[in-house]
């Protein structure tokens, strides 16, 4: 039995030195430790041993258990050591190796048409307003002069959700809102920027969903030479002094008289083009002076005050500025597209 325990002790003693990894070490130490290992069945045979040389060969049986654990737990420190010095050596950064480029956003070409416009009014004194998308027909239409059944009402064709709520179709039913909420006094200077919705097909130049920009400005002594001045400040800002401006006479409903405001083509020159269909021109805004029908109905007295407003789309504005040839590029999130108006390249 001595015999077999040393044997046994010599035998583990030479697996475990020449184990390669944690996972072979592991197996010898089951097999050999385990409670149905060689050791185990060794001492079975216990019984047949005199009294005397019971604690003897139990003394032994547990210095070889001892023996081969502590070797099992040296080589364990051994091999772990070496795994996390194959780790380190698999793992180590390059520290020479170029970084991967970050790719940096940026705002998207109307976002920074409608920023720069809103600067450019706050520098004149304006602030900024803002007003629901989905619109009650009262403040859509009927607060601005255009009762229900005006033929004036076909020039905007709407997105209803129910008889008398719809998706507002222009930026105007804020000229209502906020004169009401002014109660009658005071002056009014303020822009609106936001989305509106209309039947319209979309083409180069149309689309069913676009932004405006809407103006007002209410006070004593408000004339049609200050909307004027005003257009031709804001033109002459976004386009540059070159660019060609001329105001048309024109009829919306809520102003009086009304003016339509176009710029000369950038994308021909004005020689006429799909974008300017042939005429030279594009239609950026509408204007006028507020109709006395508005400012009584949302509470302000005509004989006291008059005021200009201004409604203007955004996209059309970017399209002349930079030249975009088709308003649906606003809306598709082509990236090609998107990225050539990058600040950062
Ligand atoms: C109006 O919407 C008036 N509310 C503007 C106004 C405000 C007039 C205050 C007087 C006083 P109009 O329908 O013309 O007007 O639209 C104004 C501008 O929105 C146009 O000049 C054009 O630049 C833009 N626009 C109109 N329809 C579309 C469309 N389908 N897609 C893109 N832009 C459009």
């Amino acid at each position: 039995m001595e015999e077999r325990l040393k044997e046994l002790k010599e035998e583990a003693l030479q697996l475990v030195e020449k184990a390669a990894n944690l996972k072979e070490l592991n197996g010898i130490r089951v097999s050999y430790l385990g409670k149905k290992g060689p050791i185990t069945e060794v001492l079975k045979g216990m019984g047949k041993l005199s009294p005397e040389e019971r604690p003897k060969m139990g003394a032994l049986a547990n210095e070889v258990r001892d023996t081969i654990a502590k070797a099992i737990e040296n080589k364990q420190a051994v091999l772990e050591e070496e795994e996390v010095q194959r780790k380190l050596a698999a793992e180590k950064i390059d520290v020479t190796l170029p970084g991967r480029p970050v790719k940096v956003g940026n705002a998207h070409p109307l976002i920074r048409i409608i920023e720069e416009i809103e600067d450019l009014f706050i520098g004149m004194g304006y602030t900024v307003a803002e007003g629901p998308e989905v619109e009650t027909d009262y403040y859509n239409f009927e607060a601005l002069n255009l009762p229900k059944g005006h033929p004036a009402r076909d020039m905007q064709d709407s997105f209803y959700i129910t008889e008398d709520i719809l998706m507002r179709t222009h930026t105007s039913p804020m000229q209502a809102r906020v004169m009401e909420k002014n109660k009658g006094k005071g002056p009014v200077k303020i822009i609106v920027p936001g989305k509106v919705y209309r039947r319209d097909n979309d083409d180069a130049t149309h689309s069913h969903q676009f932004t405006q920009i809407e103006g007002l400005v209410v006070d004593e002594n408000i004339r049609l030479s200050d909307l004027k001045g005003t257009l031709e400040v804001f033109a002459k800002k976004i386009f540059g002094e070159d660019r060609e401006i001329r105001l048309r006479p024109s009829f919306f409903p809520f102003t009086e008289p009304s003016v339509e405001m176009d710029i000369s083509c950038k994308i021909c020159g004005g020689d006429g083009c799909s974008v300017c269909k042939g005429t030279g021109w594009i239609e950026i805004l509408g204007a006028g002076m507020v109709h006395p029908n508005v400012l009584e109905m949302s509470g302000y007295d005509p004989k006291k005050y008059t005021g200009f407003a201004f409604g203007m789309g955004p996209e059309r504005i970017a399209m002349l500025k930079y030249g975009i040839d088709d308003i649906r590029h606003f809306y598709t999130n082509d990236i090609r597209f998107l990225k050539q108006f990058s600040v950062h390249e």
